[in-house]
């Protein structure tokens, strides 16, 4: 079955002189929800009146100024929840509430009913315009799809007419326009137009629908681009798309749409609609705003945006969802991860007042996500991404011979368990392997007798007192314990910085020995420095006996 000679190419549009692809998008469209319409149509448990209230409610404090929010003539539930938002007074004033209709009189007069009393509304007719459903749905002629749209059109007047006292504002979908032929969508268009009058000042839209998306986004914006150059009264109409997303490139297409010339774009937040989901909103909202251009629709809290978009669809957001996705400020490779903590230290070194952050394209921050999810651990994290947790949630900085060696022990753990490593995991391993290490000796006391460049030594290591000498302290210990062990023990790297503890500040020393020929590395924080040395010696040798932990050096 799986047979590609099924199909077919979408036909190119005939426009040498295109202009779009030299354009820019400088500001954003007039944006409209139709959560409460499209994105409600295609939900297994449509919303009630109580969830689409609470969905409208979160539109308008997103800032939308158009919300599709229902097909009252066809729906009881949205004729209830037409009739709760005007007599509650709930629209507000700058706030405008679009209904859709198909061109029946009945159907129109009930659209009408449902809305009395309004301020202003968008009454918004439709009737299916493509070869496909003409042919093969309606099996009527082009002549006779105008002819439905033309009296469409003339019942819509006629009826606004009767409500003097809303000011109302007209749109017309020739649906499946993607598969109509384009002359045969502007005659349409023209003779709804014509019959809407905006010469006289009728605001009239006219939305050009991807019922289906069928070709690739640049197709699109030339149907597009030679529509509003064919169309009759281009001046005096808003021009909007309405995007699907069957090919996954609704927000291309409606980008494209925008430089070829549309003024108004509509969509649902997250993408929710019929089939693989209309425009997501969000998406091409946040393009614009990554790109410097003002939204002008507050997506500041995404987290608060999903919940409600969630519990009104009772649909999930995908973890990878552009933007909002729960993992998408999450870098799990260590080459992203090592990245991302040079370019952020960068950043604010740097005062960079332009966010130009490797691998993260906005502050996470804006939209109310945090650094905290920036960087997890799993088994193919490098060693850059284990460092930057340990000194991100503790505070704990290793020099950089040491990531080494505790990626490993990280490493280990996210391959045995195959899952992804917490935070408190890595400190917890971080302990376990380089200072808490079993079988340890700990250095109780110690006093030191300096003769020349000479020290004697004692220290006190379980409380038992060992004897020493050597050019230095940890010198003495490393040939005490050379005697003592008969073995050879070398230190082959060593840090020792001051840290804050408290009021106090402390001493951490970490170190590598070789110990006949083997690495062990260790890590110790003590009141003095001599001390946290000492210990870290203490600590590494340890890890050289047998019962050691298995692991890194
Ligand atoms: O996708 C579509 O064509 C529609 C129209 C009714 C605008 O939703
Ligand atoms: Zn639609």
């Amino acid at each position: 079955m799986f047979d590609h000679q099924k199909y077919s190419q979408f036909k190119q549009v005939q426009l040498e002189d295109r202009i779009w692809p030299n354009r820019r998008i400088t500001e954003a469209p007039t944006w409209c929800s139709v959560d409460l319409r499209d994105g409600n149509q295609a939900l297994v448990n449509p919303m009630s009146v109580e969830k689409k209230t609470k969905m409208f409610k979160l539109l308008v404090q997103l800032g939308f100024k158009e919300i599709e929010i229902g097909f009252p003539s066809a729906s009881q539930p949205d004729f209830d929840f037409t009739r709760k938002l005007i007599d509650d007074d709930l629209i507000p004033h700058d706030v405008t509430v679009q209904v859709l209709t198909q061109a029946r009189k009945e159907l129109i007069d009930r659209t009408y009913e449902s809305l009395i009393g309004a301020k202003r509304a968008i009454v918004h007719l439709y009737n299916s315009t493509s070869a496909v459903q003409r042919e093969q749905v309606f099996r009527i002629s082009s002549d006779g799809i105008l002819d439905i749209a033309k009296n469409g059109a003339k019942w819509v007047r006629e009826a606004s007419m009767k409500f003097p006292e809303t000011e109302w504002i007209f749109q017309y979908s020739p649906e499946s326009f993607t598969g109509t032929e384009l002359n045969h969508a502007v005659t349409v268009c023209d003779a709804v137009v014509s019959e809407w009058k905006p010469e006289q000042g009728q605001k009239v839209i006219i939305n050009l629908p991807a019922t289906v998306e069928m070709s690739t986004p640049n197709i699109f914006a030339d149907q597009i681009e030679y529509f509003c150059r064919h169309l009759a009264y281009r001046n005096a109409i808003i021009i909007s798309l309405h995007t699907h997303n069957d090919r996954g490139c609704a927000v291309a297409a409606a980008e494209l749409g925008v430089l070829a010339g549309a003024d108004r774009i509509e969509g649902t937040l997250l993408g929710n609609g019929e089939r693989t989901g209309n425009m997501d909103i969000v998406t091409m909202a946040m393009n614009l705003y990554s790109q410097g251009i003002d939204p002008n629709l507050d997506f500041s809290n995404i987290v608060k945006i999903i919940e409600v978009v969630e519990d009104c669809t009772e649909i999930k957001i995908a973890p990878r969802h552009p933007w909002a996705g729960e993992l998408v400020y999450t870098a799990f490779s260590g080459s992203h991860q090592d990245a991302i903590r040079k370019s952020m230290q960068y950043h604010e070194e740097n005062d960079q007042k332009i966010w130009n952050v490797a691998y993260l394209p906005i502050d996470p921050r804006d939209i109310n996500r945090c650094y905290e999810a920036v960087v997890r651990i799993n088994s193919q994290s490098g060693k850059g991404g284990v460092a930057l947790v340990l000194e991100r949630d503790f505070g704990i900085e290793l020099p950089k011979w040491l990531h080494v060696s505790l990626a490993k022990v990280i490493q280990r753990a996210a391959e045995e368990t195959g899952q992804e490593i917490s935070s408190a995991n890595i400190h917890a391993l971080y302990e376990e392997y380089f200072i808490k290490v079993k079988q340890q000796w700990l250095l109780t006391d110690y006093n030191l007798k300096h003769r020349d460049k000479h020290v004697e030594a004692e220290f006190y290591i379980n409380g038992v007192a060992v004897q020493c000498h050597g050019s230095g302290p940890l010198e003495a210990l490393i040939q005490g314990l050379n005697k003592y062990f008969a073995c050879s023990i070398e230190i082959t790297q060593f840090d020792q910085h001051a840290i804050e503890s408290g009021a106090d500040s402390k001493a951490q020393a970490c170190i590598e020995l070789a110990v006949n020929g083997q690495h062990y590395s260790a890590v110790a924080i003590a009141e003095d420095t001599i001390a946290a040395a000492v210990q870290s010696v203490l600590t590494a040798f340890s890890r050289s006996f047998p019962e050691r932990h298995r692991g890194a050096a």
